[in-house]
């Protein structure tokens, strides 16, 4: 950060991505005193109140979430002083981000001070957003820096994305957009490319010679939540797939970057994302919940939730298979899945090697239990677990499997994370490297493209579930299964 007093101005102050993610990871930053000198946040919202009622309202709830073992948030008891850092210069602004008002009021505030726009809002007022802050000049920086994050979903399509880049680029260079996706900001999935990249042991064998296939599951208990009226237009695939299941694909098939600049890494995901072969319908299995029991508990069916149609055709689970036609992965099958209401919580990505070539003990080599496989633990729980054969002790050559495990709890101190608070860091700092260039983003939705606007019926599975029986006829069809959870 320079020397300047830097603004954080945040649209959408009062709404639910500030409570859960935006302040708890700003409160994360304040507690190891990582936000830059005269920062100040500036909440921009329609309600009527000051900024006192703001942020002491903020404080109740997260004091709540604090404690609520099913939020981002974990806290026992909120550092007064540490929070008192975070608010005590913050102003409030009540306006309507569609009108002009918002933005003068905005350059007498700014005027000499760096500024980082978040749009905390729903998708359709980005746009909107970064005409009226271009149209006031508030996106040209004098001596110091303006920079804009822009939430996800990035677009409704192919078409849209490149729309809203064109938009957005026609008021700031590429340099002040800050494309937000807290996949990236996570502990654990930043681990993969130092597991990938800081070893010898890995990259040798990261290819088709060696890697049978890939699977990358994203699976919640959750359903729809409050958020019908989101999700309906929305659905999985959009909601998950081209942001935070592609940044994990990426994160685990991208080469080497020559150095960590952040023009090198994005330049790395963005060429493995323009690889991916434009995924076919015939290897996509969409699915909705219907009702079924959850931790012992007894939930409605999708189209029963609020704010959702009762005929509904939205997916709440999407899997799909994905080729990358380049040298280190022609010829390996990415298999994708997330969705609502499965049986556990867990994101992982199972890396499956190939078999030996024959048997030399008595091995059955069909066995699905046998085999190496690296299991990167993404969330809850976090970890590398690398599963292989060992002689069984005895007499006999009797192979048997085994696994040795690294789970972070059991050799770091828990540190807070929301997910958010790197990316805030270096938004800060000017570091893009976590952030979704245009490029990358226009790639990730060129390759869901061709099945993106399906309106087929969608699967049927009961919550509780590990989704609909196709997701599993997916696999089966090459031979393969998805593996069973940790
Ligand atoms: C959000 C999606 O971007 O990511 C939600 O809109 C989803 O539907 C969430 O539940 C998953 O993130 P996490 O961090 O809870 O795995």
């Amino acid at each position: 950060p320079g020397s300047r007093p830097c603004r954080l101005v945040v649209f959408g102050a009062g709404g639910d991505l500030t409570r859960r993610l935006l302040m708890p990871s700003l409160y994360d930053l304040a507690t190891v005193d990582a936000l830059p000198d005269g920062f100040a946040i500036i909440a921009v919202d329609r309600a009527p109140r000051s900024a006192e009622a703001w942020a002491d309202g903020l404080f109740t709830l997260m004091q709540a979430d604090g404690k609520d073992p099913s939020a981002e948030f974990s806290c026992d008891r909120i550092d007064e002083e540490a929070w008192r850092r975070l608010t005590h210069e913050a102003s409030y602004i009540e306006g309507d981000l569609t009108k002009p008002d918002v933005y003068t009021t905005l350059r007498d505030a700014l005027a000499g001070k760096d500024a980082i726009f978040y749009c905390a809002v729903a998708a359709r007022f980005f746009g909107t957003i970064a005409d009226s802050l271009g149209e006031a000049g508030l996106l040209d920086a004098q001596d110091g820096f303006r920079r804009i994050v822009i939430e996800k979903p990035f677009g409704h399509d192919l078409a849209s994305a490149q729309a809203l880049n064109a938009r957005i680029l026609s008021h700031a260079d590429e340099s002040q957009i800050y494309r937000i996706d807290h996949f990236m900001g996570k502990e654990a999935n930043q681990g993969i490319l130092v597991a990938r990249f800081a070893n010898v042991l890995f990259e040798p064998i990261w290819r088709r010679e060696y890697i049978d296939h890939v699977q990358i599951t994203a699976a919640e208990t959750i359903g729809v939540e409050k958020r019908g009226s989101f999700y309906e237009p929305t659905g999985a695939l959009r909601d998950m797939v081209p942001n935070h299941l592609f940044v994990l694909l990426s994160l685990i098939a991208m080469e080497p970057p020559s150095s960590l600049a952040s023009e090198a890494v994005r330049a790395e995901k963005t060429r493995l994302l323009q690889a991916i072969r434009p995924v076919s319908p015939d290897d996509t299995v969409r699915g909705q919940y219907a009702q079924g029991r959850i931790n012992g508990r007894d939930v409605p069916g999708y189209r029963e939730e609020e704010g959702v149609a009762p005929d509904s055709r939205t997916e709440t689970f999407v899997a799909m298979k994905l080729m990358i036609d380049n040298w280190r992965w022609g010829g390996v099958p990415f298999y994708l899945r997330t969705g609502k209401r499965m049986n556990g919580r867990r994101t992982e990505i199972n890396v499956v090697f190939r078999k030996p070539p024959y048997a030399l003990f008595d091995q059955n080599l069909e066995d699905p239990r046998i085999g190496n496989v690296i299991r990167f633990l993404l969330d809850p729980v976090r970890g590398v677990t690398m599963n292989f054969d060992v002689k069984q002790p005895g007499l006999e050559e009797v192979v048997a499997p085994a696994a040795s495990r690294f789970l972070y709890d059991d050799v770091f101190p828990k540190a807070p994370n929301v997910g958010y608070e790197a990316l805030l860091h270096d938004c800060m700092k000017g570091n893009q490297m976590l952030f979704q260039s245009a490029a990358t983003i226009e790639a990730a939705w060129s390759a869901v493209d061709p099945i993106v606007n399906s309106k087929d019926m969608p699967h049927v599975y009961a919550a509780g579930t590990e989704g609909p029986d196709a997701a599993h006829a997916l696999l089966a069809r090459d031979g393969r299964n998805w593996l069973p959870v940790t």
